[in-house]
């Protein structure tokens, strides 16, 4: 089976309290915060891995699901 290409690969971020922020570090040699979204409770973020971005830390409380699976950080 062909693996599927990991800059298409959607993620989930559902925050379960205010000011979750969940940010994209950028892809390459130079690997830095580009862009901070801050999410309030209950608001939900889907987005990709792009040619821009291949790193993404979540802050606060949140559930975050991807293709390997759902991780609860309460
Ligand atoms: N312009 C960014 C990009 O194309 C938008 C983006 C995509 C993003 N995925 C992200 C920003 C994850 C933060 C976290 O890469």
């Amino acid at each position: 089976m062909d693996k599927q290409d990991p800059k298409t690969d959607f993620f989930v971020v559902k925050a379960l309290e205010d000011g979750v922020n969940v940010i994209g570090l950028t892809r390459g040699t130079d690997t830095r915060f580009h862009h901070s979204e801050k999410l309030d409770k209950d608001e939900v973020m889907i987005a990709q891995f792009t040619e821009h971005t291949s790193a993404v830390k979540v802050r606060g409380k949140a559930i975050i699901q991807t293709s390997h699976g759902q991780l609860d950080n309460k």
